[in-house]
């Protein structure tokens, strides 16, 4: 996806998801993907037992609207926020919303500093390279 020259807001956070059936999982990313796609916003989600960590980056307003919506969501509770960043660029331009299923995928504590940067590198090298790695292009 390319930008024009302008703030992009990426927001990371965790939360603990009330349901990992793969129909659910396909509906999220399903619904994800059209609506992120319709809204220049990308990014990458990781399922780790039984808690989501979710990165969304884009025009700030859109990244803002949809993570309200997700807040509301019935099937993950207790979001935690990571980081809220400006960034110059896209560590997910390849992907409307990247899934990685991996039960090692992270372990950071919501305070720590590290955790969101972390994450999206793990998130960016799994979907690289792994086969249990979803993307879309
Ligand atoms: C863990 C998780 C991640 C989600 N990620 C996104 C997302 O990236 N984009 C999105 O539009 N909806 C996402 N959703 C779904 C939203 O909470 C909400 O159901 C959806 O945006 C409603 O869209 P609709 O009105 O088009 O059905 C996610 C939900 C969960 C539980």
């Amino acid at each position: 996806m390319t930008d024009a020259p302008q703030v992009l807001r990426r927001v990371t956070y965790v939360s603990r998801a009330l349901t990992t059936s793969r129909d659910d999982l396909d509906a999220i990313l399903a619904t994800a993907r059209r609506n992120n796609a319709a809204m220049r916003v990308t990014g990458a989600m990781m399922l780790s037992n039984k808690h989501f960590a979710q990165v969304l980056e884009g025009p700030p307003a859109a990244v803002e609207e949809i993570f309200e919506r997700i807040q509301m969501d019935e099937r993950h509770t207790a979001v935690a926020v990571l980081e809220v960043a400006e960034v110059t660029a896209r560590a997910f331009d390849a992907w409307t919303m990247g899934f990685v299923d991996d039960p090692d995928g992270f372990e950071a504590a919501p305070a720590d500093p590290e955790a969101a940067p972390r994450l999206v590198m793990r998130l960016r090298e799994a979907l690289m390279h792994s086969a249990a790695a979803e993307g879309v292009r």
